[in-house]
């Protein structure tokens, strides 16, 4: 694992933006695992801004996201698509039809789910993998607890979670108990994955995930034992990974 470490979340974002732009830059029809929450959305930002003065050309890229709420449409302002068409899609010149979510409003589940794997494959698999941690280790919707040989999948949702995210509703009672959300082995399938993490309220989080033990309970600890994963934080992130030893490249 690569650790990348920049002084504060700006730094972090160009970063992160850095490497996204290295794998488009490299093969222009890459597929991209995107993910939702507020850490990556520095990194969008500066997409978005290198698309615009013409640095940088999503025209041919794919994109798969993690995640959805399960009973979200596309125009609801919290579901995860419009998440994304506002803060990355509408902003850079991918065709909206390169764009793919598990559907909230999807009638049946398990049908659902196997599109969504299908779909992935059907790709040729996700080269580099974007991801978030949740304060209790979740990676995508993966709560813990849950097996790490699962696709794509509903799952619901823990009250910690419901509680994190209820900053972006009116009220907690509004959060969705259930998502769609790839598994841990389709996220262990993408051939890189890149970590963002930001805060002093993810630092015992991030030290738990990449120097404790890999166990279900913390599900992005299984990311040690991907080969090719970086992770790229702020200072206040990574402090107490950095105060334990772990070596970190710039
Ligand atoms: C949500 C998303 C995750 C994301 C997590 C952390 O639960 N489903 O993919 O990683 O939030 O979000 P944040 O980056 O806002 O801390």
């Amino acid at each position: 694992m690569r650790i990348y470490c920049a002084k504060d979340y700006e730094g972090m974002s160009r970063r992160a933006a850095n490497i996204i732009a290295a794998h488009v830059v490299v093969d222009p029809a890459c597929v991209l695992g995107l993910a939702t929450g507020s850490t990556p959305v520095g990194a969008y930002q500066e997409l978005s801004r290198r698309c615009a003065q013409g640095d940088l050309s999503f025209s041919r890229v794919h994109t798969v996201n993690l995640d959805e709420y399960v009973g979200l449409g596309s125009e609801h302002p919290q579901s995860y698509r419009y998440f994304m068409r506002k803060n990355l899609f509408g902003q850079i010149d991918i065709p909206p039809a390169n764009t793919h979510l598990p559907d909230g409003l999807a009638p049946d589940a398990e049908a659902e789910c196997s599109r969504y794997d299908r779909l992935i494959r059907e790709l040729g698999g996700i080269d580099l993998q974007l991801l978030g941690i949740g304060h209790n280790g979740h990676i995508g919707f993966n709560e813990p607890d849950q097996a790490f040989t699962l696709g794509t999948h509903q799952v619901r949702l823990t009250q910690s979670t419901i509680e994190a995210n209820a900053r972006f509703f009116a009220t907690e009672a509004e959060v969705p108990r259930a998502a769609y959300t790839m598994g841990i082995k389709t996220i262990m399938q993408a051939r890189a994955i890149l970590v963002v993490v930001s805060g002093a309220e993810k630092a015992d989080i991030a030290y738990r995930a990449f120097l404790g033990p890999v166990t279900p309970q913390v599900p992005a600890s299984i990311l040690q034992l991907h080969p090719h994963v970086t992770l790229c934080g702020d200072l206040a992130a990574l402090s107490k990974l950095m105060e334990a030893g772990a070596e970190v490249c710039g």
